[in-house]
């Protein structure tokens, strides 16, 4: 009996000290200072020519068995409606400046068959070409954001597939849509001119970038009813000369945004890292090269800020994620890698910094969509799951076209061996019905965090809240399981007059919504 009650006691010195410890956050929504919209198409994504993400991930053999719209399959469609994906970026990537879409039309059967010489060197026979992209948006209900070929095609070629597209009438280009089975044009309007222009692309300097830029613009012409966002091949990382060369010399007025591209890697680009089988070291190192997407968003908007000032030209961040080595036992080339607890951590980080800096990003796309690197999903013959970033993006949608309200707190730190990051980060918006939503990350692979919320100009009724966690952050859905890391009901909180309590658990998304 002596020994019980004094393990108890114990038991309870531990517990106690440990409920001591845990580290409280004052943190304030200030609903009387809204901000920025939150652009929808934040939440976008990218789909290239590239390994098994358009064939085999959205376009599917006629054998596999599962619903389709002729060889689009609809399980696939379904959950990308479900998040309410508002843009598709294609065909690349590297891949759009070796693609001329002229080869991606008609009869199927008649195209020509093409190396993808950036992919794998795999034949692609081209079965999935500009119909059936505009299909799968449709499908989806997205918009769909085409990247013309720079690097390779000519600003003749460029203009004919937007007059293909765009043009209503009986010009040539236009019968041959129709031909094609699409009457009405189809009114894309989000267009990229060329793509990692300073790689990839076609290795260009700024300068001569800038100079090709006007060129190929000057003939992506806007038919009636049907105007061009052109979006500038922007900077690798903090490459902030691209950003501020090409600001300088291309017309704001013909420019509708410049992208920027960033990878979250954990070591280095010799070698990622596994995808899976990684330690606190990794995870840490994948979380603070994430973060730092947020001090890149900052510099190359201050760049901006000085050629535009009224903050008309968006920075549109159209490839972003995680970049992990490619599965063992898979093509390399083809970069499918598992998703973790680690990536939605990722994610729901770096779309809150996203949020934050809504005033100028007004457009994102992470990479890529199905079964390639920070995947939404992962499919295998008729079989197909949700990842764990899928789940973030299923959580965030609520943020879409809301309104920004600033948050306000200091993070505790999240330390490893001698470097820490903050361990939280956050967003708010308030919708147009409105309802407020915060999201709260906990990066912190071990420690809760309290959250003293106060709410500033906000009165309610109603709190709900939704978490994603998982036991360790190398848990992932398998083929086996699918449902292991998956959204719960969140209610470990509590409500005052005027604002809440919460308890965050370590490595956690939570998503409030207060009414
Ligand atoms: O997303 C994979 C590749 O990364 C894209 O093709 C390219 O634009 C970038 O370097």
């Amino acid at each position: 009996m002596k020994k019980i009650s004094s393990f108890l006691a114990a038991a309870m010195l531990i517990l106690t000290s440990a409920l001591q410890a845990q580290t409280t956050v004052q943190f304030s929504v200030n609903a009387n200072a809204p901000g920025s919209i939150i652009s929808k198409n934040i939440y976008g994504h990218f789909s290239e020519d590239l390994g098994r993400c358009i064939y085999d991930g959205f376009w599917v053999d006629p054998s596999i068995n599962t619903p389709k719209a002729g060889r689009i399959r609809l399980d696939v469609v379904d959950a990308l409606k479900k998040i309410k994906v508002p843009l598709l970026r294609w065909p690349g990537g590297c891949y759009a400046d070796q693609y001329h879409w002229s080869d991606g039309i008609g009869e199927p059967t008649k195209r020509p068959k093409r190396i993808n010489a950036n992919w794998g060197m795999v034949v692609e026979d081209n079965s999935f070409g500009t119909n059936e992209f505009l299909q799968l948006c449709d499908l989806v209900g997205c918009e769909p954001y085409i990247a013309g070929n720079m690097g390779s095609g000519t600003p003749q070629e460029m203009s004919n597939w937007i007059e293909y597209l765009n043009a209503d009438g009986n010009s040539t280009l236009a019968e041959l849509r129709k031909q094609n089975g699409h009457e009405k044009p189809y009114k894309v309007s989000f267009w990229g001119v060329g793509n990692e222009s300073w790689g990839c692309g076609g290795n260009m300097t700024p300068d001569f970038y800038s100079d090709q830029y006007k060129r190929y613009a000057t003939y992506c012409i806007n038919y009636p009813g049907a105007p061009l966002k052109k979006i500038a091949s922007g900077a690798n990382a903090d490459d902030y000369n691209w950003t501020e060369v090409c600001m300088k010399k291309i017309n704001k007025w013909d420019m509708w945004g410049i992208s920027m591209h960033y990878y979250t890697i954990a070591n280095n680009w010799d070698h990622k890292g596994s995808a899976t089988q990684f330690d606190e070291h990794d995870y840490f190192a994948a979380l603070k090269s994430c973060l730092h997407i947020e001090d890149l968003v900052t510099k190359h908007s201050a760049i901006m800020d000085k050629y535009d000032p009224e903050k008309k030209v968006a920075l549109a961040v159209d490839e972003w994620g995680i970049w992990t080595d490619a599965e063992p036992g898979t093509n390399p080339g083809f970069l499918y890698q598992q998703n973790s607890m680690r990536d939605a951590i990722i994610a729901a980080s770096t779309l809150n910094i996203f949020n934050n800096h809504s005033d100028r990003v007004k457009l994102a796309s992470l990479a890529q969509t199905v079964n390639v690197l920070q995947a939404l999903i992962l499919t295998n013959k008729e079989k197909m799951l949700l990842t764990p970033t899928y789940h973030v993006f299923d959580l965030y949608k609520v943020h879409q076209d809301a309104t920004l309200l600033p948050v306000q707190f200091f993070s505790p730190d999240y330390a490893y061996g001698k470097d820490k990051i903050p361990a939280i980060n956050a967003s708010a918006s308030k919708d147009k019905d409105g309802a407020v939503h915060i999201s709260l990350v906990n990066a912190d692979a071990h420690s809760a965090i309290k959250i003293n919320a106060a709410f500033l100009g906000l009165g309610y009724k109603t709190v709900t809240g939704q978490i994603l966690t998982s036991a360790a952050f190398t848990d992932i859905n398998s083929f086996e399981n699918p449902n292991k890391v998956k959204p719960a009901t969140f209610s470990d909180f509590k409500a005052s007059a005027d604002g809440l309590t919460v308890n965050l658990p370590a490595l956690s998304v939570v998503v409030l919504e207060i009414k």
